[in-house]
């Protein structure tokens, strides 16, 4: 079976396109499992086979897996036409090579393109995670840690291979990682080439040419502070009270104001991601420092804030580690932490837009509205997040506005950041 459409398994929503590189090692077999993860992640898989692999697993075992023809051939006309390998190249969100050999990871340090998988890489302008697997004198030998070295200076991702027994009877470094850590790192990467955009493996003259206009500049001129992440409410030196915000949605809105052109300001809780480019972030750890770091942005146009500010923080915060001392441990107690949200809404610089989001488990809608109302607010964004939300990397959400409710459907937090910035710009346009 050839297609150009990347094969939905079950008629489900596919959220990511991950292109599957397999190159020919041993660990070739635990590719099959990490296209079952993913596709359990509802990721559309396609995969690619260098000649050395179908030594080691057959095209027809990754192709039942993947729902898709196996890529393999570049000389091929039928594949060529139908799919050529630039167009392979630049659809997928990710570019996976599991496992990567000593061998094409060289190609790729040296920018060899002898076959369909090294074109492909060398072709792309999408994010690239190698996993490396090889016996461990290989891995260890100068010309390999040369070309790790120079992979990673050019953007690619490298997932450090595990230590252990090998194929080959040796011990040491080089094991493919099991499929599950490999998949918990396309889940990193996806999101932090989500709130960046970069093409990493382009110059900046080609990134120029080829990147696509992103926005308009529509919201020139305008001040965006957006506030994103948990906070942490210190109990003592080493405990915090904190929730499962990751940032994600924030970042990804910060980072479509800037490229709207608008000058952002994010204030972010303690979080591990990358700053998106042309905007300016300023790190805070509580929610008292988080009000007193986005009064000092004031006046703004836009406020939009994003951040999971903890309710609470505990009234005494020990100055020393608290100890355990035989007894039952003395009770918490909590004190209520400022609304932001609320301050904003009653400050003599209100910003001209005030927007808050609303982290719901149950009746969503009534909730939201309730809040719109009661912190002063001019739109909520109202998500459910009784599932996997807080970390994940699609949101559902609904936009409450005095006008009524707009349901959104299920898209990826920069789809989400990239609607919601495009509504604001038309209701300062008056559309
Ligand atoms: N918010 C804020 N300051 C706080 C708490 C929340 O600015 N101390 C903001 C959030 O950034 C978000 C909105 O208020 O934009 C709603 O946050 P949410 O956690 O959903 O609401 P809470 O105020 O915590 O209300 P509840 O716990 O009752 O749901």
């Amino acid at each position: 079976m050839v297609c150009n459409e990347w094969s939905p398994s079950s008629g489900r929503t596919m959220t990511q396109r991950i292109l599957l590189i397999v190159s020919g090692g041993i660990a070739a077999y635990k590719s099959l499992e990490l296209v079952r993860l993913l596709k359990a992640k509802d990721m559309a898989v396609r995969a690619v086979m260098t000649e050395s692999a179908k030594e080691f697993v057959t095209p027809m075992s990754l192709g039942v897996l993947t729902e898709d023809h196996v890529y393999g051939d570049m000389f091929d006309l039928k594949e060529e036409r139908e799919i050529g390998h630039i167009q392979l190249s630049r659809e997928a969100d990710l570019i996976v090579i599991a496992p990567a050999t000593a061998n094409i990871l060289a190609k790729m340090a040296g920018g060899i393109a002898d076959d369909l998988a090294t074109t492909i890489l060398l072709a792309t302008d999408k994010p690239v995670l190698a996993c490396p697997a090889m016996n461990v004198r290989m891995w260890h030998h100068k010309a390999t840690q040369r070309n790790i070295l120079k992979l990673k200076e050019d953007g690619i991702h490298i997932l450090e291979p595990g230590v252990g027994a090998m194929a080959c009877n040796e011990w040491g470094k080089g094991r493919l990682p099991e499929p599950a850590e490999i998949l918990a790192e396309i889940e990193r990467v996806l999101v932090e080439a989500q709130t960046t955009d970069e093409h990493p493996l382009l110059t900046d003259t080609t990134r120029t040419i080829n990147a696509p206009d992103l926005s308009e500049h529509n919201l020139f001129g305008h001040h965006v502070l957006v506030t994103a992440g948990p906070t942490h409410e210190p109990i003592d030196p080493v405990r915090y009270i904190a929730n499962r915000s990751s940032g994600k949605q924030g970042f990804a809105i910060a980072a479509a104001a800037a490229r709207a052109g608008a000058k952002v300001t994010l204030v972010a809780g303690p979080v591990m991601l990358p700053t998106p480019a042309g905007v300016t972030r300023i790190d805070v750890e509580t929610a008292r420092e988080m009000l007193a770091v986005v009064e000092t942005t004031l006046p703004v146009d836009i406020a939009i804030l994003v951040a999971a500010v903890a309710d609470w923080r505990a009234a005494d915060e020990a100055v020393q580690k608290i100890k355990k001392d035989g007894h039952a441990p003395a009770p918490l107690r909590l004190e209520e932490n400022p609304d932001i949200l609320a301050t904003l809404a009653r400050h003599g610089q209100r910003p001209g837009l005030l927007i808050g989001f609303a982290a719901e488990t149950e009746a969503v809608l009534d909730h939201a509205a309730a809040k719109r109302a009661r912190k002063g607010a001019d739109w909520i964004v109202a998500n459910d997040v009784s599932g996997d939300v807080m970390g994940g990397a699609t949101n559902e959400v609904h936009l409450v506005t005095a006008a009524g409710i707009e349901d959104w459907p299920e898209m990826t937090k920069s789809a989400v950041a990239a609607r919601l910035i495009e509504r604001i710009a038309d209701a300062l346009a008056g559309r």
